[in-house]
C-alpha cells in the first residue's frame, strides 16, 4: 500500500503507485471542519481523478458528528471506495483540537467516530494510528475499532510522543493485528525490498510512505519485477506530465513548486549543484530534460 502523505500523495502520485502495483492508495488528509466550512483548498484535495482505481478519502477531526456530516460531502464530491480516518497525527495544531492521534487517548470517541462515519454513507472505513499518544494502548483501541465497524487498520510503529524518531516497533504492530480478526497494514521505516519482506513475514500487511518519495516503481520492485534506468526516467516524466496536468489551473510555476519534493527525491544521487539547479528550474521542460538524465537506474 501506498500510504498517505499530505503535500505527496495527491492524485497524480497515487496512479503512477497504482499503475506499478500498490494494491490501495489513501489521499492526503482532509479536515473535516474545513470541508464543512467549504474551503477551497480542502473541497480541491478530494477531486477524484477518473482513472483512480483505490480512491479513499482520509479525514480528521475531533467530534465524530462533525466527521460524520464531512464524509457525506466526501462521498458525493469523490464517489470514494472508502472513508480513513486520521488517528495517527502527531502535529500540535491537530491533537490540540483532539483530533489525529489525540484520539488514541479516547478509545470510546474514537470508535463512535468509526460508527458514526459507517452509518452516515455507508462505506468501508479504515483508520490509521499509532501505538498510542504517549502511552503503548493500541490493542485496546484497535479491538474498540473492530467492535465499531472498522474494515482494516493502517497502524504506524510508534507513539505520537515519538513523532517520527527512533525505530517504528513491528513487534507492537503484529500484536495489534493478533489482537482483531480484520486486517492490519504496518507503517513505518519501509525504504526497501529487504525492510518489505521482513516486515511482510510478520504475517501483517505492509504500507510506505517516505520510501515510495521519487521511487514509484518500489511497488513493482516487491513483487519482484526488475523495474530499469529507461523505465525509470519514463515513469518521473511522466509524474511530471500528470502533475503538471492535474494543477494546470494553479499555473506551470505553482505546480512545479509543489513538484519539488518529488524532484528532489527523483534526484537524490545527483550531483548536489545538478539538484540545487533543478530545484530552481521554473520551464515544465527544463525539469523534464532533468529527470530523463538523472534519475538513477538502481
Ligand atoms: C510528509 C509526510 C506527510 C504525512 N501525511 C500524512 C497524512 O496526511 N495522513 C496520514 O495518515 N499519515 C501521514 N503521514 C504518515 C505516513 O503515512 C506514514 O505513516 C509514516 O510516514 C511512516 O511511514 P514511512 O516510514 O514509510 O514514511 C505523513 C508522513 C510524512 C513524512
Amino acid at each position: 500500500m501506498l500510504a498517505p502523505m499530505a503535500g505527496f500523495t495527491d492524485a497524480p502520485f497515487r496512479l503512477l503507485a497504482e499503475r506499478f502495483g500498490a494494491l490501495w492508495t489513501v489521499g492526503e488528509m482532509v479536515m473535516a471542519r474545513s470541508l464543512l466550512r467549504g474551503s477551497a483548498e480542502a473541497h480541491r484535495l478530494l477531486r477524484p481523478h477518473a482513472r483512480e482505481g483505490s480512491r479513499v478519502v482520509q479525514l480528521a477531526g475531533a467530534d465524530p458528528e462533525e466527521v460524520a456530516r464531512a464524509a457525506q460531502v466526501a462521498r458525493e464530491q469523490a464517489d470514494p471506495r472508502a472513508i480513513d480516518l486520521n488517528m495517527g497525527c502527531p502535529m500540535p495544531k491537530v491533537v490540540t483540537r483532539g483530533a489525529g492521534a489525540a484520539l488514541m487517548d479516547d478509545p470510546e470517541r474514537a470508535a463512535r467516530m468509526v460508527a458514526a462515519v459507517r452509518g452516515a454513507t455507508g462505506l468501508p472505513v479504515s483508520v490509521k494510528l499509532r501505538l498510542g499518544f504517549s502511552q503503548v494502548n493500541a490493542v485496546g483501541v484497535a479491538r474498540a475499532l473492530e467492535q465499531a465497524g472498522a474494515t482494516l487498520l493502517r497502524v504506524h510503529g510508534r507513539t505520537a510522543a515519538q513523532r517520527y524518531g527512533g525505530q517504528a516497533d513491528w513487534d507492537a504492530v503484529r500484536e495489534v493485528a493478533r489482537a482483531v480478526r480484520i486486517p492490519v497494514v504496518g507503517t513505518g521505516d519501509v525504504r526497501n525490498v529487504e525492510d518489505y519482506r521482513v516486515r511482510r513475514d510478520l504475517g501483517v500487511g505492509v504500507a510506505v510512505a517516505r520510501g515510495a518519495v521519487g521511487r514509484p516503481w518500489f511497488f513493482a520492485e516487491v513483487r519482484g519485477e526488475r523495474v530499469g534506468a529507461a523505465e525509470r526516467r519514463a515513469a518521473a516524466r511522466e509524474h511530471l506530465r500528470l502533475h503538471l496536468a492535474w494543477h494546470a489551473d494553479r499555473g506551470e510555476v505553482w505546480a512545479l513548486r509543489a513538484f519539488r519534493g518529488h524532484l528532489k527525491a527523483y534526484l537524490r544521487t545527483a550531483p548536489a549543484e545538478v539538484r540545487a539547479r533543478a530545484l530552481a528550474l521554473e520551464r515544465a521542460d527544463e525539469v523534464a530534460e532533468v529527470l530523463g538524465i538523472w534519475v538513477p537506474g538502481t
